[in-house]
């Protein structure tokens, strides 16, 4: 795991920012997991300013999100309107490149096997986008003594309730889904970003190196390809 930390958020949006280039440079079909929340928001606009001046270069990116609340409205403070805001339309992702979780559905457990279907059929992902929980999570892999491997509907702890994107919302979502763990280490490469507060002891088990499930970002030691991006907290 390569680390990097810096003093301030945009510096870090900017590092995240050449990695993503580098591999859509490489790969305009590059199938990018994205992560919701605050720590990649500087990334992604500094994707928006350049989709401004280089729209041809992101017309066959695919996305894929990372997880999703269960019981907000797609188009009203979800993983998937914060996506459709902060990538989507700036980038101009087609429909038929964009796979989002659909719970409208009825039957949770066939969506996270249409998911998986899908993310094979897709997959692997290129490269992977994520934020640190408060409580070590990755995406909704919340802690616990066992990871589940593949997509699955997660019981949300406190720390993740709490969580500033769904602060407003009217009923807190007190579950999720998300792409599990092996989903996560199969990605050819990953962008781990922290930043904001609350995230010290989380950070510390990271660093530490020791895997360890009840800090699921831990396993992400068992890949050989991680960047992993933070901003020092004061
Ligand atoms: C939420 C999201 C995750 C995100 C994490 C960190 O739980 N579901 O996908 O990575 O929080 O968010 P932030 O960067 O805002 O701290």
């Amino acid at each position: 795991m390569r680390i990097i930390e810096f003093e301030e958020i945009y510096q870090m949006g900017q590092k995240a920012f050449s990695i993503v280039m580098d591999e859509i440079e490489h790969n305009p079909q590059l199938l990018l997991c994205a992560a919701t929340g605050s720590s990649p928001l500087p990334l992604y606009r500094n994707l928006a300013e350049e989709a401004k001046k280089r729209t041809a270069l992101f017309e066959q990116l695919r996305i894929i999100p990372l997880d999703e609340w269960v019981g907000l409205p797609s188009s009203k403070g979800s993983c998937n309107a914060f996506l459709q805001k902060h990538i989507l339309r700036p980038l101009m992702v087609a429909q038929q490149r964009y796979f989002p979780f659909n719970l409208e559905t009825e039957n949770l457990e066939e969506e996270c096997l249409r998911i998986q279907a899908m993310v094979k059929e897709q997959g692997p992902i290129d490269l992977c986008i994520l934020g640190l929980g408060k409580n070590g999570h990755l995406g909704f892999n919340e802690p616990a003594n066992e990871l589940q491997p593949h997509c699955h509907i997660a019981d949300l702890t406190m720390e993740s309730q709490q969580h500033s994107m769904i602060m407003d919302a009217s009923t807190k979502p007190t579950r999720g889904i998300t792409l599990g763990i092996q989903d996560i280490l199969s990605s050819r490469r990953i962008l781990l970003m922290v930043s904001g507060s609350g995230k010290e002891e989380a950070k510390k088990q990271l660093l530490s190196t020791e895997i360890n499930p009840q800090c699921p970002a831990s396993l992400l030691w068992k890949h050989d390809n991680v960047d992993c991006l933070v901003v020092r907290q004061n």
